[in-house]
């Protein structure tokens, strides 16, 4: 095969890209970040805020990412060197894909040990460890697990190693096979959950912690989260949507797809967050508990239910799969751009990058023992400072960047061919990114200068 049809592989239909990029957006995101952070945030006040910005800043800033990557048909740096070109910009937009591919890996190697405590919980579920257990019995294990680098550097390696597995197979080969399946399933055994939930007393208490909102907890800081989370949920503003949409075929509605990966996203975010805090107020924990929030929470629900041993399994074996599927997507970004800017094989590129991953995954797993207090950011481990530069500095950055080039640089004649929208909606839309997008993402970033300088 040539380097060009290499580079362009294309979904082999609508569906399985909307499979592909709920596959990248459904995850870890969804599952345990943020339910950790809403409780972290005191909870309502922030649920909205983060919904918010989904609606206001995520959906658009979707919409503008996927078309930018079928637009400049190529990996994201290029795809942003071939549309600044095609519209007289300068070349230096290939920057934000730059920074994209830069935040994939750095984000890939925290990922990958978080993952690597799900399938750790799916081994201990399934062998049998977790029956009838009680919350302080789980809170041990967990601490257990976190103070022991090596456990946790095994299972990041496993993860390491399926990511590169699949991804050095290739688009249609890899990705389409591993999405296709596993996201329903994941979302039948949300509902089950649910089911128990609201069967519990603690129900009430779970839905009025996230939904009735109190702004005195409310701190630009708890904004910035919130805000940085609507685009890690979403995979937005580093080059995965980038890339996924350079393999859609022009025939598909943007717009249709992004409004279900939207959806789907924030369904799965609420479920699950209903459902861990009705264990939480159910047994007396902590919602502010912290990352490991959802592992010390769940396996008490599970404990409780019957049937709970098989649900328990399954779902820690489909949180690993949903994990999967976003960590292919996070180094596909960095595999496509050194595939093809440095023509390399691109087995070679991802077994390259996932070493770099790897490597860098060990300041995580440290991050949980050894190196508990050691700070790189003022008063933040090797874990939050990478995840507070990722994901609250540069995806707002880069998406913010991908909107203004959207709705700035691109043509109207060129936007409205992408979308097709009607005129009212691709008015607002274009209003959207020029303006409510980018000074949403100024004014939050500001906030926090003003409010907590560094
Ligand atoms: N959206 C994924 C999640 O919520 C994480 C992710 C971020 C994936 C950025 C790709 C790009 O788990
Ligand atoms: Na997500």
């Amino acid at each position: 095969m040539s380097a060009i049809e290499l580079s362009k592989p294309q979904w082999s239909s609508q569906k399985v890209f909307i499979l592909a990029a709920v596959g990248s957006a459904v995850g870890l995101g969804n599952i345990w970040k943020f339910p950790y952070i809403a409780g972290e945030n005191g909870g309502g006040a922030f649920v909205l805020v983060y919904l918010l910005c989904v609606a206001l800043i995520g959906l658009p800033v979707l919409m503008a990412e996927i078309g930018l990557g079928r637009m400049g048909k190529a990996n994201s740096p290029q795809a942003m060197a071939n549309l600044a070109a095609e519209f007289r910009a300068s070349p230096l937009w290939s920057l934000v894909g730059l920074s994209g591919v830069l935040a994939g890996v750095l984000i890939l190697s925290f990922y990958t040990v978080i993952a690597g405590w799900a399938i750790d919980y799916f081994v201990e579920s399934a062998v049998g460890h977790f029956r009838g257990i009680q919350a302080d019995a789980i809170g041990k294990h967990f601490s257990d697990l976190l103070a022991n680098p090596w456990a946790l550097l095994f299972w990041h390696t496993v993860i390491v190693l399926m990511t590169v597995g699949i991804v050095a197979k290739g688009v249609k080969g890899g990705l389409e096979k591993a999405v296709n399946f596993m996201m329903p399933l994941l979302f039948f055994i949300l509902l089950v959950l649910l089911g128990w939930s609201a069967s519990q007393q603690s129900f009430g208490e779970s839905l009025r912690f996230l939904f009735a909102p109190d702004f005195s907890k409310l701190t630009w800081e708890a904004v910035l989260i919130a805000m940085g989370h609507a685009f890690f949920t979403l995979s937005i503003g580093m080059g995965a949507m980038m890339v996924y949409g350079s393999y859609l075929p022009e025939r598909h509605s943007i717009p249709k797809a992004a409004v279900w990966i939207v959806f789907a996203d924030t369904a799965v975010a609420l479920l699950a967050g209903i459902i861990i805090f009705t264990v939480v107020f159910g047994n007396g924990l902590e919602p502010g508990a912290g990352p490991g929030l959802l592992f010390q929470t769940l396996p008490v629900a599970f404990g409780q239910m019957s049937g709970g041993w098989f649900w328990g399994t399954l779902f820690f074996f489909l949180v690993v799969l949903a994990a999967l599927s976003s960590a292919i997507s996070l180094i596909e970004p960095a595999v496509s751009w050194v595939e093809q800017n440095w023509r390399m094989k691109r087995s070679t590129a991802t077994w390259l990058l996932g070493f770099l991953v790897w490597l860098l995954g060990i300041g995580t797993v440290l991050s949980f023992n050894a190196w508990k207090h050691v700070h790189f950011l003022p008063g933040k481990t090797f874990f939050d400072s990478l995840d507070f530069i990722t994901a609250n500095i540069m995806l707002p950055l880069g998406g913010m960047l991908m909107a203004i080039f959207m709705a700035w640089v691109v043509s109207d004649k060129a936007r409205q061919a992408e979308f097709r929208l009607p005129p009212a909606l691709d008015g607002a839309f274009r209003f959207d990114l020029r303006a409510i997008a980018p000074v949403g993402v100024l004014i939050v970033f500001a906030s926090n200068l003003v409010s907590d300088p560094y």
